[in-house]
């Protein structure tokens, strides 16, 4: 997007910056429109592939033991041991795919512990056994830890068919030889009948074929992955990937792509890729992108420097969003050294993490490593991120929110029987629209919002979205990141007419605002009224707040 055409308003919001930073109301000085978004129907950008709108499911902490799985025999209402309740309210956000089992759990993963009958399935020490973050009250002993297996191959798949989701299995590349990469796709995908693993998987209870198609060849291999230099990654990559027996699945291979925006990682990679017998059947390139440099001036204090989920200062709220919005530049970055090895794009960018991640200190239970709390910071944060995704949809194939509950950006906080959906799980349930839908250019001038940070003026874009067409639907979402202010934008359809609108707003009166098992519904989405007549739409966006705005076309 070319952010040029917002220098010509930045002046009038640094003075109504100025004003709100020197703690006035947050009311608006005036009606009159400081924002300008053209929506150009005749621009389309690419469809959105659902799979943006994609989720994430660890084995580390209370993700999947005591979050997803609570087994069969709980007390906790469940389906063949899934959480009723939380596959129930995952299924109306339609998630398009779930990844597991990690993260960097999957590269110490054998999966053959997790077939079998659950009772003879061995118990093996979890990856994060010794993890800096543990609460100093959870269990030293409980499967958080000490890993049961009871929650394998299977059991993520009817997880991922309960919720209309797709699976995505990471496979083990730094412990495990590529025989058994191949292994474990034959005991999904092979036909009833065919092999002794098809036999093994009808024994399992699944006589039919899985038909799994993305598949994670390791994770982070720069680092809890093994630690490899691209030109070893690219040689280890080839091994696994080469020569899969497919089984009449598309198979759908993702490398493990930078860390950050090295675009040493990618070129490094893909020159001995395709130096060599070219990117084969390489489909995604995985960019991992956390925001977690809340505290300025705390570099190198992992505790410190992430900042709380909870209680946060202007600085760090706009800080996280800041670290948010490098979400864009990262994609771009990445997409231009593919381009220079994959000129016509064979491979797509898969952010298969993303979200904020805060210190530790708000874990849903002790044994929630990692856990933490969710606000209205947080509902801007997925906003603007997935608004990106769809402003990029010709490059995104992929992306997946970590982690799904008790975790990072979770869109569920459950503690034995109680959930509450977060803020974030709102976002999901109103950009769900956008799945599939033909994102087509929109163009945001609005003025930057001021912040100090680490004593330095800093500013973040204004308002933020993205617009995508369905038939005679059109869908525009927007965030306004400010943590004060309204903004007043004036929307321009080019290429079409309002018949009628409609809008949705996620907005609270203060933005640490968040929800409780006490208080689930302390953030919810509301109706807003919207008024367009013509090619136009003018409304006032709240502070902090995410907006979707169904336009039917005339
Ligand atoms: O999501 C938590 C961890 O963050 C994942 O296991 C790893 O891939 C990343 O570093």
């Amino acid at each position: 997007m070319n952010r040029t055409s917002r220098t010509g308003l930045i002046s009038r919001r640094l003075f109504l910056g100025g004003a709100a930073g020197a703690g006035i109301a947050p009311a608006l000085r005036s009606q009159e429109p400081e924002a300008r978004v053209e929506i150009l129907l005749d621009e389309p950008v690419a469809t959105i592939a659902p799979e943006i709108y994609s989720h994430f499911v660890e084995n580390l902490g209370t993700v999947v033991y005591g979050g997803v799985w609570v087994g069969e025999e709980s007390k906790i209402s469940n389906i063949g041991g899934v959480r009723k309740e939380l596959v129930e309210k995952l299924r109306k956000v339609r998630p398009a795919v779930v990844r597991w089992p990690g993260g960097c759990f999957a590269d110490q993963y054998d999966w053959r512990d997790g077939i079998g009958p659950r009772s003879k399935r061995p118990r093996r020490t979890n990856f994060w056994v010794d993890a800096k973050e543990w609460p100093a009250n959870a269990s030293k002993t409980g499967p958080q830890r000490y890993d049961p297996n009871e929650f394998g191959t299977i059991e993520f798949a009817r997880f991922c068919r309960l919720a209309g989701a797709q699976p995505y299995f990471a496979a083990n590349l730094r412990s495990l030889p590529p025989q058994e990469f191949w292994r474990w796709v034959e005991y999904c995908n092979s036909p009833a009948g065919s092999t002794t693993l098809a036999d093994q998987r009808a024994a399992d209870g699944e006589r039919e074929p899985l038909n799994v198609r993305f598949w994670g060849v390791g994770n982070e291999s720069w680092g809890c992955g093994g630690e490899f230099t691209p030109e070893d990654y690219a040689t280890e990559f080839r091994r696994y990937a080469t020569w899969v027996p497919s089984y009449g699945v598309k198979l759908a291979l993702v490398g493990s792509g930078p860390n950050g925006d090295s675009r040493d990682w990618t070129r490094r990679f893909f020159e001995k890729m395709t130096r060599g017998h070219g990117l084969g059947n390489l489909w995604g390139w995985a960019a991992h992108h956390y925001s977690w440099k809340a505290v300025s001036g705390a570099n190198g204090d992992w505790y410190r420097g992430k900042g709380d989920a909870l209680k946060y200062d202007t600085e760090q709220y706009y800080a996280i969003l800041s670290e948010a919005g490098r979400m864009e530049p990262l994609i771009i970055s990445q997409w231009g050294v593919m381009g220079e090895f994959d000129p016509k794009h064979a491979v797509r960018l898969v952010v298969d993490e993303w979200g904020a991640w805060y210190a530790p200190g708000t874990e849903p239970t002790p044994e929630s490593l990692l856990g933490q709390q969710n606000t209205m910071r947080d509902a801007v944060l997925a906003g603007l991120t997935l608004d990106i995704f769809n402003r990029h949809a010709d490059k995104v194939a992929m992306a997946n929110i970590a982690q799904l509950v008790n975790n990072l950006q979770a869109l569920f906080l459950v503690r034995e029987d109680r959930l509450a959906a977060t803020p974030t799980y709102h976002v999901f349930d109103m950009y769900s629209a956008h799945q599939g839908a033909t994102a087509v250019r929109a163009e945001f001038a609005s003025p930057q919002v001021p912040f100090q940070r680490g004593g330095q003026p800093a500013g973040i874009p204004g308002l933020n979205g993205s617009a995508s067409i369905n038939g005679k639907r059109l869908t525009v979402t927007v965030t306004n990141p400010h943590m004060t202010q309204a903004s007043v934008a004036e929307i321009t359809l080019r290429g079409g007419t309002v018949k009628s609108v409609s809008g949705t707003v996620l907005a609270a009166a203060d933005v640490h605002a968040h929800n409780t098992w006490d208080h689930p519904n302390a953030v919810e989405p509301k109706a807003a009224a919207v008024t367009g007549k013509g090619n136009a739409i003018t409304h006032t966006f709240p502070p902090a707040s995410v907006t979707k705005l169904s336009v039917d076309l005339a």
